[in-house]
């Protein structure tokens, strides 16, 4: 019987084979057409030392396992130009760091990059939600969430006292060196679930009643796995590790004990009265737990690590350069004479201080890398051939990689000491405004286009309202004796969704 089934199984495969092969073919031609007709030629490529490009994922788990991966997407592009071609495990995907490539990816030719495998790469961890979600769920997720982001929300900074005030008394009873990177991201959870769900955690005062080591914990290691499944784009499922799946756990037993305390009847409406809170329309509209769940933990993901990240790295810059730090505590004491109160509005005219965080989100954006796939065969503008400039072909199902990190520090766009943490440069003429693209689409924390972040006003205003409030507190604000002094971007980095300091952030602070 299953010998007289072999040579069925043997016409099936051959059948099978050869329409694949014969559809690919067919792709192949239409797409070195639309290459043809649009002057497409290819962009550099970046070698490969071995087979099926194996050595760039080498390279990359490598680089990882040393805290500079940064550092090694930096030196390919330094390597082959703006835009690159590579080979990896067996498939094209391409790179860049060209504002006018950044323009059709985000913006022009939105409808052709889509997330690709993020959905399934990050599901065990993120359920569904607004980072995750493509096409009208991802336009409703959006329509929900502009409402909370409008900034009448937090216009008068009370939101966000609280959280800062714990932050103080926290301080206020370490004595001596404090490192403020566990602090900022437990004080970022704070106001985002205050925020986004009508209460806080209060992590900060009271992390171990609310559970916030174990899901800070389970929430990092969930993050970091994700991060292994992303490297490894369509393979990712090869990485599934009881560790893994034991944090996703633990972090959707976060989400849920969140969802029960805001939803259960003991909540005050009054807490919250005329105040739009995204987990009662997401409640209304998602009678679904793991629908909920799904949303809650895509906006902590937002909220939390990202502008915590932010927070981190202004103020390991700033002890390490005195001199603006000294020249922010002049501007604050000039703005904020005594009785004067803070506002938002009052923030945003404190220039030297938005210029601090400008530099920070300059040399440290928070989602340091990101991908897109595209969903129909398309190009890039430019980056092509001997002269760099033609278009780049980029066929329906290749990943394109950009590093907004690596675009930062070009000195074409930059200037020669685009490596420095200068704050000034930002009322200077820079390179990357001659060039109204390079302008727009040259500095880019936020991404921008359709799915610009939705948060950028509110994790601005928290992050300058925190720094005013640290620095009016404490006079002394210092490195910590031995710690080490590195050029900018030579630290070691943490890179899981985002880039966070190995070593931590230790201040000397009184
Ligand atoms: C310094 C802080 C922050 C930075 C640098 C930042 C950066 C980004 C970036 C680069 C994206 C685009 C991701 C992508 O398309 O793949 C994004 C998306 C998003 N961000 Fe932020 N973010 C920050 C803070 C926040 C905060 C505080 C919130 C909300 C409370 C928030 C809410 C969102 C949302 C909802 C999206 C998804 C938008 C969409 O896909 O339509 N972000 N953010």
């Amino acid at each position: 019987m299953t010998q007289a089934l072999l040579p069925l199984v043997g016409l099936i495969l051959i059948i099978w084979i050869s329409t694949r092969y014969i559809t690919r073919r067919r792709e192949r031609l239409a797409d070195e057409a639309f290459g043809r007709h649009h002057g497409c030629l290819p962009a550099p490529r970046l070698q490969n030392q071995r087979p099926f490009g194996v050595d760039r994922l080498e390279q990359i788990f490598r680089a990882d396992a040393e805290s500079r991966l940064m550092e090694l997407f930096l030196f390919h592009f330094r390597q082959t130009g703006s835009t690159l071609e590579q080979k990896f495990l067996g498939t094209k995907a391409y790179g860049t760091i060209e504002p006018a490539n950044m323009e059709a990816i985000l913006s022009t030719s939105f409808k052709d990059f889509g997330m690709g495998p993020r959905r399934d790469i990050t599901y065990p961890m993120f359920g569904d939600g607004i980072f995750t979600q493509e096409g009208a769920a991802w336009k409703q997720s959006r329509d929900m969430l502009r409402p909370q982001l409008q900034h009448k929300q937090y216009e008068n900074l009370e939101l966000f006292r609280p959280a800062v005030d714990d932050l103080i008394q926290i301080i206020q009873e370490s004595k001596g060196t404090v490192d403020l990177q566990p602090l900022f991201f437990r004080l970022t959870l704070d106001t985002t679930t205050a925020f986004l769900f009508g209460e806080s955690v209060r992590s900060l005062i009271t992390p171990e009643a609310v559970g916030e080591r174990t899901f800070a914990t389970s929430f990092n290691t969930a993050q970091q796995w994700v991060t292994k499944r992303f490297r490894l784009l369509d393979l990712y499922w090869f990485i599934n590790p009881p560790e893994f799946r034991q944090a996703c756990q633990d972090v959707h037993k976060f989400a849920d004990q969140i969802i029960d305390r805001n939803l259960s009847s003991n909540r005050t409406e009054s807490s919250d009265s005329g105040r739009y809170v995204f987990l009662d329309t997401v409640a209304k509209r998602t009678k679904d737990r793991t629908a909920l769940r799904g949303q809650i933990i895509n906006l902590l993901t937002a909220g939390r690590d990202t502008t915590a990240c932010l927070l981190s790295w202004t103020f390991f810059l700033l002890v390490r350069h005195p001199k603006v730090l000294e020249k922010l505590r002049a501007e604050i004491a000039s703005t904020c004479v005594p009785g004067s109160s803070l506002s938002r509005d009052v923030l945003r005219n404190m220039r030297y201080l938005q210029n601090v965080l400008r530099e920070t989100l300059r040399l440290y954006p928070s989602v340091p890398v990101n991908t897109r796939t595209t969903v129909r065969t398309t190009m890039l503008p430019t980056g092509g051939g001997p002269d760099r400039k033609s278009p780049v072909l980029i066929p329906k199902g290749s990943a394109v990689a950009f590093s907004v990190y690596s675009m930062h520090r070009r000195p074409d766009l930059y200037g020669m000491d685009a490596e420095l943490f200068r704050p000034e440069r930002w009322d200077e003429d820079m390179p990357l405004q001659h060039n109204p693209t390079n302008a727009k689409w040259g500095y880019l924390p936020f991404h921008g286009g359709p799915r610009i972040c939705l948060g950028m006003d509110f994790a601005l205003t928290e992050a300058a309202y925190t720094v005013v409030r640290l620095l009016q507190r404490f006079q002394t604000i210092k490195l910590p004796e031995g710690e080490v002094v590195e050029l900018v971007g030579v630290e070691k980095q943490t890179a899981t969704l985002v880039i966070s300091i190995t070593e931590g952030c230790k201040v000397d602070i009184e």
